[in-house]
């Protein structure tokens, strides 16, 4: 029989309690595992949660689940950096596994986390950290170990994506997409999380230590969110054949990691592009395995419990047959030095939409500074005619340099034919590298 006890009796420690109570029967017909709930500890152990809990199992004491001699695995689900951090740590240093969703810990402490896990010799289970439901840690660390791995791409936050799916489709804008994406439960309880793109970076943090064996390095992604997305580009990147998703890019390019969070084009006919309201997908392309692409729930209690239940399935799993180790831990952030690519340096086509006067030899003055960077024009649309007024002028690239485009970029703004900030989102597919249909 394996203890378990769960710290963090919110959504999706219910969930994760419902599955270990109803799906027992099920776990041990498949696995031969008897896996126990032994305690839940929160502060609030009143309030109804829709689930019976058996006599004796809640806890307002953390210590009666971290300290416990009899429980096996600690299940962090309280979420934010401390005390999560401490009882971890204090968990992994009484000898216990620990199974946690808090993406936001490991992106940020993981490094330290895996040390002590590592000194140990125990495990610390990750999967529901990531996407939810869809097992990718599992697809990353076993289904495609062969591979090398070339790129990934990945939505992977519900909220962000719900939002930019609301837009797109019903024309509403921002601020009414987020209430309701908030009112459905997916948001974290601090919005910007979700809206600025840090959410979808802690993940990237973990996905891409896994695919290319850095460190965990959240404080080198360049991270942009979805707040100055206009209706307005969402509308003109439909009339080009593009959606405009969210995406954690990351993808090894002449021997050097690139790790980027931001709104990007992607064509409308690529199967990611149909990714939409809250469910997630990540594209992973391996050089034995090609593209392959997965696609499920990357929020609520039952699909986050699905993944924090398999992870305690593996340890559960470990444990009987080995008598646990540190199994998987040699993914994070061993195996090479991979330098992180900077921003300027990334190549990638671009969407422009100008705000320049509609007056003779204006496109003329912007295509000659693009042409001065080495910018290639691929496509142009010109909205309206107000002459001596300023009108939206959009211009789609070939693939350039990042530098080259911020430079261009500039020197265009100055000009006195342009009336206001250029706004401009990277766009994916056909000429770039590592996504395909
Ligand atoms: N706020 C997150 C999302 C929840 O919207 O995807 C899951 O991490």
């Amino acid at each position: 029989m394996i203890n378990v006890g769960i710290i963090g009796f919110g959504t999706v420690g219910t969930g994760t309690a419902k599955i270990l109570l109803e799906n027992n029967d099920v776990i041990e017909e498949k696995t031969g595992l008897q896996i126990n709930l032994q305690n839940i500890a929160d502060l609030d152990i009143e309030r109804d949660r829709g689930l019976k809990i058996p006599e004796g199992v809640l806890t307002r004491e953390v210590s009666d689940v971290i300290d416990n001699p009899d429980i096996h695995i600690v299940v962090e689900l309280m979420g934010g950096i401390q005390p999560a951090k401490d009882f971890i740590l204090r968990a992994l240093n009484n000898g216990k596994h620990v199974v946690t969703a808090n993406k936001a810990l490991l992106a940020t402490e993981g490094n330290e986390i895996f040390e002590a896990a590592e000194k140990n010799s125990v495990s610390v289970g990750i999967e529901a950290a990531v996407a939810g439901g869809i097992p990718i840690i599992k697809v990353l660390k076993e289904g495609l170990v062969a591979n090398r791995i070339l790129s990934i791409y990945g939505i992977i936050n519900g909220t962000s994506n719900y939002i930019l799916t609301k837009m797109t489709e019903d024309g509403i804008d921002f601020s009414d997409a987020l209430k309701e994406a908030q009112s459905l439960g997916y948001a974290e309880a601090d919005p910007t999380l979700d809206i600025e793109g840090f959410d979808t970076a802690h993940k990237l943090t973990i996905i891409s230590s896994l695919a290319f064996g850095i460190p965990l390095s959240y404080d080198k992604i360049h991270i942009e969110g979805i707040t100055k997305l206009t209706l307005q580009d969402i509308e003109f990147a439909g009339e080009l054949g593009y959606k405009i998703k969210l995406l954690a890019i990351t993808k090894s390019v002449n021997g050097e990691v690139e790790l980027r969070v931001h709104p990007t084009m992607i064509p409308e006919n690529y199967l990611i592009s149909k990714v939409d309201g809250v469910l997630n997908a990540v594209y992973v392309m391996g050089d034995a395995v090609g593209e392959t692409l997965y696609y499920g729930r990357g929020a609520g209690d039952m699909p986050t419990g699905s993944a924090v239940v398999s992870d305690i399935v593996e340890i559960a799993g470990d444990i009987k047959n080995k008598g646990g180790s540190s199994h998987g831990i040699e993914f994070i952030g061993k195996r090479s030095d991979l330098k992180i690519k900077a921003i300027g340096d990334i190549e990638s086509m671009y969407y422009f939409r100008f705000t320049a006067l509609d007056r003779p030899g204006v496109l003329s003055r912007i295509s000659g500074i693009l042409g001065n960077y080495n910018i290639g024009i691929a496509a142009v649309i010109q909205k309206g005619r107000r002459a001596g007024a300023a009108v939206p002028l959009v211009v789609l690239t070939h693939k350039a340099r990042e530098r080259d485009v911020q430079k261009a970029l500039q020197e265009i703004d100055r000009l006195d034919v342009v009336a206001d900030r250029t706004a401009f989102i990277r766009v994916e597919g056909e000429e770039t590298e590592g996504l395909n249909d």
